[in-house]
This record gives C-alpha cells, structure tokens and sequence, in this order.
C-alpha cells in the first residue's frame, strides 16, 4: 500500500498556518487537522473558520478529539470548512453508529478512532462502516509525546482482518518509530512535532520517508 504522510497542524505555527502549510504541500499527502473541545481531552484547538480558510490542494483530514461530534455540531462545522474526512472517537458519546451514517451521508470519508487503552474490539462493529481506522500512539491531546509501543498489536492484528482498509497513527511518530508502524501495517502516518518542530519540513519528511523504506 502506498504510505501517506499528514503533518498534523498541531504543531504549525498557528499565527501563519496558511504559510505552514505551503511549505509542506509539496512533500506531504495530507493535512491533518486536530479539533478538541475541551472535554474529551483539555486543550481547546483551531476554530473551525480559521480551517475553512485553508486553502490547500491537500484533502484535510480533520481528527475530532470531541465528547459530542454530531450534536454539538462539529461534524457540520467541519464539512462546511472542506473536511476530506472525518475521523470520530470510539470514546465519543454521541451515537458512534449515527455520526458514521451521518458523515457519510455528506459523501465524505469516515474513520473511528481508538484511544491507547481502548481495545480494537470496540470498534469491529464499525469496520465494514468505515474508510479508515485511526489508532491512537499516544493519549491524545497533546503534540510531543512518546510513543506507546503496545499499540502496534492493534495495528497488527486490524491489518490482518482488514488488507485493503486505511489505518492511520498518530502520535509520537518520528523516523525511530515510523519502520515499527509501517512493518505493523498502518499507511497513513500522521507526524506533527517531528515535521514542524524542525527549520527544514521537506528533509524532515523525507527522512520519515527514508526511515521506514530502510
Ligand atoms: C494528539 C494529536 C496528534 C498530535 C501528534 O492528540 O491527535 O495528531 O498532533 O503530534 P506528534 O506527532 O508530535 O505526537
Ligand atoms: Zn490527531
């Protein structure tokens, strides 16, 4: 399967993300973009205006770290900035079965995501409901953390009962973790501080792509 790299925004400076992200255009396949609420985890992110604004030939793979995706109307807010997909929780506490149809029914992509400590049997319900599965590599909330190896079995084990399925990671990827999560079996590979925390985006993403090909 083709890998793809998403640089998550996270770590972008916020105060010239349309600047950030053309720097990354070129050399990266997606945009991921990382909503919380403030609820589900802490931090409170990016307003849904300022990502409707983007302008990108990049799909935007918007990561809904929220308690409430359908009914406090994110899902929405994020169709209308030009989400390519949506990815829920697993965690979430609208009805997860409702939020796919929904998401869906907008003629975009659906993923479910699963926290570290969550098992993969949550979310077997929804494999044949959905384009994608996003597994957590760290709690989420936070750019900047390390990577929590225990997950690659989830990775493993999703991938053998899903060939042809997209299976993102996210968090605490890097070019010593990203051949772990490729050998695994997952080919969208989200990558935040590792990529914007360094002066020069391309040769950052080309070293994660260099990294996993050796
Ligand atoms: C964490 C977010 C991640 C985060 C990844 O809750 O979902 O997408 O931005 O950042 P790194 O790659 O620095 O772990
Ligand atoms: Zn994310």
């Amino acid at each position: 399967m083709k890998i793809k790299i998403a640089p998550s925004i996270l770590s972008a400076d916020k105060k010239k993300l349309q600047e950030e992200i053309e720097g990354i255009e070129e050399f990266a396949d997606l945009i991921h973009v990382d909503i919380m609420d403030g609820k589900f985890v802490p931090p409170i992110t990016f307003d849904s205006k300022e990502i409707g604004k983007i302008k990108s030939k990049l799909p935007k793979d918007v990561h809904l770290m929220v308690e409430y995706p359908l009914t406090e109307g994110f899902i929405d807010d994020y169709i209308a900035a030009g989400a390519a997909s949506i990815t829920i929780h697993e965690e979430a506490k609208d009805d997860i079965d409702k939020c796919i149809e929904y998401i869906k029914g907008k003629g975009i992509n659906v993923g479910i995501s699963i926290n570290p400590s969550s098992s993969l049997d949550n979310i077997l319900s929804y494999l044949d409901k959905v384009d994608m599965v996003l597994i957590m590599s760290v709690n989420p909330g936070y750019a900047g953390q390390k990577f929590i190896s225990s997950v690659l079995d989830k990775v493993k084990r999703l991938r053998e009962l899903k060939p042809d399925l997209d299976i993102e990671i996210d968090g605490g990827i890097n070019k010593d973790t990203i051949k772990q999560v490729v050998d695994a079996g997952a080919n969208v590979i989200v990558a935040g501080s590792a990529i914007f925390d360094q002066e020069n985006r391309k040769g950052a993403i080309r070293e994660l792509r260099d990294a996993f090909k050796s």
